[in-house]
């Protein structure tokens, strides 16, 4: 195994056990709004420096993009944190979420680790070497038809500027699909689709550290990733299809006539 990932993989199960030992007593956390439907809490704040300082003092060369302190340092190599994705899950005690840990070589995806610590399930890739969920190989589902494929979302809930065209592609995917989920953690999302549990997935405007983990996890399973018209801008922008080839390019057929300009590549 790569030593960035091994060290990844130790970040990552340390700021799982604060997670874990923190889902003990919900009622004695401390939570602030940072707007709208956005929530943080000390766990969010505790397990992100934990996995910073493991992440740092393996590489203390490396850069950092992390969601609750942003940007440090300039480096060729950045890691890529979400400390606790699926915060309003987490902080209501519905077992749904995950830390997630991606590392960038010049702006490529090399790394990545997606930790479930309520299943212990631990989804980790290497560029060019596949991915693994607990040590076994997984691959996207075989699912040909979008009328069969089980499809993941997420719903608008803190920025609601896209909610009409949302509306229109939740409608239509409704009717073509074999059925829609809304999980609650983008990263649990993607990895489900790298493991063939889900068939596809969309989601408008999520940020760098929702997705970067499980956008590798996709590519090293055999999956595709893209943005609404199937092109690289989603890793910028958080508007994300993914999905096995075949369902992938359904998705996209289904949700361009609900395209606004602003969601176009
Ligand atoms: C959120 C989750 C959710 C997605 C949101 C994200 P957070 O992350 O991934 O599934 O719909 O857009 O912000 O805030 O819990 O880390
Ligand atoms: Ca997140
Ligand atoms: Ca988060």
């Amino acid at each position: 195994m790569h030593p960035m990932l091994t060290t990844a993989i130790k970040a990552a199960r340390r700021a799982a056990s604060i997670i874990n030992r923190a889902s003990l007593d919900l009622d004695a956390l401390s939570v602030q709004s940072k707007q709208h439907n956005d929530f943080v809490s000390e766990v969010d704040r505790a397990a992100e420096a934990t996995i910073i300082e493991t992440l740092l003092d393996a590489y203390p060369q490396h850069a950092i993009l992390a969601e609750e302190s942003g940007h440090t340092g300039q480096s060729e190599y950045q890691w890529i944190i979400d400390p606790l994705d699926g915060t309003t899950n987490f902080l209501h005690g519905f077992p749904q979420y995950a830390v997630s840990i991606a590392l960038a070589h010049n702006g490529q995806l090399d790394q990545a680790v997606v930790y479930d610590p309520t299943r212990n399930e631990l989804f980790v890739a290497s560029r060019g070497k596949g991915a693994y969920l607990n040590d076994r190989r997984i691959r996207v589902s075989k699912r040909a038809r979008l009328a069969e494929a089980l499809v993941g979302t997420g719903f608008p809930f803190r920025d609601f500027s896209h909610l009409d065209p949302y509306m229109a592609m939740l409608r239509d995917m409704l009717q073509k699909t074999a059925g829609v989920r809304r999980p609650g953690s983008a990263a649990l999302d993607l990895a489900a689709v790298a493991a063939g549990r889900l068939d596809g997935f969309w989601e408008i405007g999520l940020s760098k550290w929702d997705i970067a983990a499980g956008c590798l996890l996709i590519q090293e399973s055999g999956g595709l990733v893209g943005d609404f018209e199937g092109n690289d801008s989603y890793i910028d922008t958080g508007n994300i299809v993914a999905g096995n080839p075949k369902v992938f390019a359904q998705i996209l057929h289904a949700l361009t006539p609900h395209l606004t300009p602003a969601l176009r590549s």
